[in-house]
């Protein structure tokens, strides 16, 4: 009904030029997925959150965190036992067949591209705001897009241009120069919450809850927990970053699990921290008009050395979660390409650097077009409607291969997987429900322009059908 279903196990019949070397191991993986985890969503979207939520955006986190680690223990059993690269994509091709998984291919699409584009704009403004703090002014109509009374945002369009060119040099020396960069964003975090704990004050905890907890339309915002939740969501993906590299890890079956948990893991508590110490901090009615959260609530508590430093660290580090998410894109359409959904011509791997490379450069166009003319808030909630749509699916997956495959082999044992599959779709549901309507009616249209784009090309041209045509044929 949903077309055909690509086989669990399809190394094997694979042509060697298009095959991923292996070069990666679980500190490289656990370094992957922070590396895409930890970014514009702690250090930009936690300010939205307050604005959105009041001091339960600390709730938000919770919320978004739960059903994010749901959602990867759903994607740490899937990535062991189907580990070829593609993750949602490629799991739900297997499982629910070509069309389904295509629309998630298509949804990632906005996960990785998209979300990239929403750092890079993130990013912009911390630097532009560090280097007017330093006396340095840029033209103001080169440093936002047209929606913001500019032509367009250069920083970001040349931040995501560099990392592309990082890419097609090679998977390794940049998931290497990734854990330099990892470690930079980590330390900051970690300055903010020792400094920030101190001065909790539990009178700014009150009312906690001052916009209630559904998403509601107030004043012409969405606002309420779930609506804060929806936005910080952003903050969580990128573990699935990992589950797209399956194919180049040197032993999927134990590096994935750790790669995927563990940056999980990590991620969720430090976020905990990072809210509790900004919201028990400030009050939160001043923390929701900063662009720059961090840096803000370590200037008001009177550290403007530790601010710099944060914000330093943001501008230096971000690029990280681009490099991480743009080289998870470049992956997924490389097998789709590879699957004849698209062109074949993206599937070919360099034989110098053993990625990608056309497919890479291509994504990074795509990246920094999007990052020039967009804003954040657009960027972030519509990757997160793409991201949304493909843990739905990864819930799914795992939940109807233990019906239809319970003896296939599992690495890694997903525990209770109908309970967590379960709380995954409707957690993962709830949250896409609690984004706003405008975000909702985009993500409808972009899915409509790739049902069209698979009708009108991939369908027709799909390995598997050909493969299945010429079976029946002879
Ligand atoms: N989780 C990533 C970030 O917050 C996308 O930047």
């Amino acid at each position: 009904m949903f077309g055909p279903r690509k086989p669990l196990h399809a190394d094997g019949t694979l042509e060697p030029d298009r095959v991923l070397r292996k070069t990666l191991s679980w500190p490289h993986l656990v370094a992957l997925g922070v590396g895409a985890i930890v970014g514009t969503g702690i250090y930009t979207l936690t300010g939205v959150g307050a604005d959105r939520a009041g001091p339960a955006v600390i709730l938000a986190f919770a919320i978004a965190g739960a059903v994010c680690a749901c959602a990867a223990l759903a994607y740490a059993e899937l990535a062991t036992m189907i580990p070829t690269s593609g993750s949602a994509y490629t799991y739900t091709y297997s499982v629910l067949g070509e069309t389904l998984g295509w629309i998630v291919g298509w949804s990632l699409i906005l996960e990785y591209s998209v979300a990239c584009s929403a750092v890079a704009v993130g990013w912009s403004a911390y630097l532009v705001g560090w280097l007017e703090a330093a006396g340095i002014h840029l033209p103001p109509l080169l440093l936002v897009g047209p929606h913001e009374g500019g032509i367009v945002n250069l920083p970001a369009v040349l931040v995501a241009l560099t990392i592309a060119g990082m890419l097609m040099a090679g998977t390794r020396e940049s998931a290497t120069f990734n854990i330099f960069l990892v470690v930079i964003k980590l330390a900051a975090l970690g300055v903010f919450v020792a400094l920030t704990l101190p001065a909790f004050d539990s009178a700014n905890l009150t009312p906690f809850m001052p916009y209630g907890f559904g998403s509601v339309v107030q004043d012409g915002e969405t606002r309420g927990v779930m609506a804060a939740a929806a936005i910080v969501f952003f903050a969580f993906y990128g573990f699935d970053a990992v589950a797209t590299s399956a194919e180049e890890a040197k032993n999927p079956s134990r590096d994935l699990k750790i790669g995927i948990i563990g940056s999980m893991l990590t991620a969720t508590s430090i976020y905990m921290l990072v809210a509790i110490g900004a919201v028990g901090a400030i009050s939160y009615t001043v923390l929701a008009d900063s662009a720059e959260p961090l840096a803000f609530v370590l200037r008001a508590l009177d550290h403007p050395f530790a601010a710099s430093a944060v914000a330093l660290a943001a501008i230096v580090a971000l690029p990280s979660v681009i490099l991480v998410m743009m080289y998870g894109q470049s992956r997924i359409f490389f097998v789709m390409s590879r699957d004849g959904l698209l062109p074949r011509w993206a599937s070919k791997v360099s034989p110098r650097t053993g990625s990608p490379v056309l497919i890479t450069g291509l994504t990074g166009l795509f990246v920094a077009a999007f990052a020039g003319f967009f804003t954040i808030g657009d960027l972030a909630e519509l990757a997160n409607a793409g991201t949304l749509l493909a843990f739905i699916a990864v819930g799914a997956c795992l939940m109807i291969l233990r019906k239809t495959q319970p003896d296939l082999p599992r690495v890694f044992r997903c525990p209770q997987p109908y309970v967590v599959g379960t709380l995954a779709i409707v957690g993962c549901a709830y949250l896409m429900l609690s984004l706003p309507e405008i975000t909702l009616m985009r993500f409808v249209a972009w899915n409509a322009i790739g049902l069209a784009v698979y009708l009108l090309y991939g369908r027709a041209r799909s390995m598997l059908t050909r493969d299945i045509l010429a079976v029946e044929r002879s």
